[in-house]
């Protein structure tokens, strides 16, 4: 439960990011040589990439000074594993898996918990089916499901019909041991790990503007040399302390050495529209990622209309921002946010159900969302007897304990145990900034993701 922070001050210790952790690990996995990871993300969702890639042949070690070390095996080298490759709630590392997975002449079961098994992978199995690999998917294209990987797959050109960067590097994955170039033409721009990181382990990958959008070509068999990466902090969790810091009475929170890709930052260039009194300091490059330190206060925000063409750059950051919105002066309005419907639950639905909780004005249509803000007074809240259900979602579960911090009456949430997916340590951490969270309604009678 959180309550109604007074002054929050700190630098926040935020975990390595997400995205970027599970692609350095298939990257070095791929590859020829040892490769050394600092700051990899330790979540559940990216120990689930690290387990998968074992039980595909894979050595991943973690060292005692916190360094990952992965003895890559080389494109087309991973072998087939004796038993199912259980992702979790992991749905990066189960989409790109299975493109890399597509084109090794392999069979393997992949299957999740209860929220990866009701999220979409025709997205992923559609394409890969068309380069060659074969699927047998549970009703719905969904997990559990089989596939045989292509014996010789087939180049393609591939027009993203989904805004996705899951679907784009499934794709580009599988192009990495398939003969001739495989592309992909994105008509919206979707993060640029993939391509950043394969060049960064010596691929060759090129990017050309057309009319319908950008291509990205891979060519394929070309060798993947190992090569050291440090994992910049995830601006997603980032986001949690920094907003925290908005909404609190006073103080600021720095956040150090955030990745900064153009298209993961469309939060911070909301809550600039926003009045926020935010700052980015000392850009720099680190791995080839553009990254920041990030420095936040209490302040005033005024509501903002988040247009559609922003999604992709903020697509995880909804839902915190939707914290932000509940305080600010006037009605925030978000529009083309469809695809929060399919994340690790339903978070506009979630979204919508916490803050109404919370006695904060919502309304809600198929792909868009209104906040009444409070106009800098505390929300009403969510005590312990009716706390926002969670859906055993990490990023609503950590959204709603931050707008608990401006809350008259506290904000409880049913479950806290999924925060570990992307955010080890969020409750320790916005602790030590002196956020009043804790102690937590926490269900651990049953395993996460398989509750009710
Ligand atoms: C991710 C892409 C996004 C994002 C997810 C991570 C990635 O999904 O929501 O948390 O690492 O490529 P989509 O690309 O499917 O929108």
């Amino acid at each position: 439960m959180a309550q109604r922070a007074g002054t929050l001050d700190g630098v926040a210790v935020v975990p390595g990011d997400k995205s970027i952790s599970h692609r350095a690990l298939m990257l070095g996995a791929l590859a020829i040589g040892r490769t050394r990871v600092t700051g990899l993300l330790e979540g559940a969702d990216v120990l689930a990439t690290a387990g998968a890639l074992r039980r595909l042949g894979v050595p991943v070690d973690r060292q005692r000074d916190g360094a990952w070390i992965i003895d890559g095996v080389g494109v087309g080298g991973l072998s087939e594993p004796d038993t199912v490759l259980d992702m979790g709630n992991a749905g990066t590392a189960a989409r790109l898996l299975l493109g890399i997975l597509s084109s090794h002449d392999l069979r393997v079961v992949m299957t999740g918990d209860a929220s990866l098994r009701r999220r979409p992978m025709a997205r992923v199995t559609e394409p890969l089916s068309q380069m060659g690999a074969r699927f047998d998917c549970a009703a719905g294209g969904r997990l559990p499901l089989t596939v045989w990987g292509a014996r010789a797959s087939t180049p393609m050109v591939y027009a993203l019909p989904v805004v996705s960067a899951q679907v784009k590097s499934a794709v580009l994955f599988a192009g990495l041991n398939t003969m001739g170039e495989t592309s992909v033409i994105e008509a919206s721009p979707t993060r640029g790990h993939t391509v950043r990181m394969m060049r960064h382990f010596g691929c060759t990958v090129t990017t050309a503007r057309g009319r319908a959008g950008t291509r990205v070509t891979v060519r394929g068999w070309q060798e993947i040399s190992a090569a050291d990466f440090s994992v910049p902090a995830d601006p997603s969790s980032a986001a949690f302390p920094l907003v925290a810091s908005l909404l609190a009475g006073s103080g600021a929170v720095t956040v150090r050495g955030v990745c900064l890709d153009p298209l993961r930052t469309g939060l911070y260039d909301t809550l600039a529209e926003m009045g926020a009194n935010l700052s980015i300091e000392n850009r720099r490059e680190v791995s080839g990622e553009p990254v920041g330190d990030l420095v936040a206060g209490a302040g005033a925000l005024k509501a903002v209309a988040v247009p559609a063409t922003r999604a992709a750059s903020m697509i995880d950051e909804y839902p915190v921002l939707a914290a932000a919105a509940a305080v600010a002066n006037g009605t925030s309005r978000f529009d083309g946010i469809g695809e929060l419907r399919v994340k690790e639950s339903d978070r506009l639905a979630a979204v919508a159900d916490g803050l109404a909780r919370c006695g904060v004005p919502v309304r809600t249509g198929d792909d868009w969302m209104e906040i009444d803000g409070s106009g800098g007074r505390p929300v009403a809240g969510a005590g312990p007897d009716n706390p926002v259900a969670t859906l055993h979602d990490h990023r609503i579960a950590m959204s709603f304990l931050v707008l608990g911090l401006a809350s008259r009456d506290g904000v409880a949430v049913d479950d806290t145990a999924m925060i570990g997916t992307s955010f080890p340590g969020f409750v320790p951490t916005m602790q030590s900034l002196g956020a009043p969270i804790g102690p937590l309604t926490d269900r651990k009678d049953q395993p996460p993701g398989d509750r009710p």
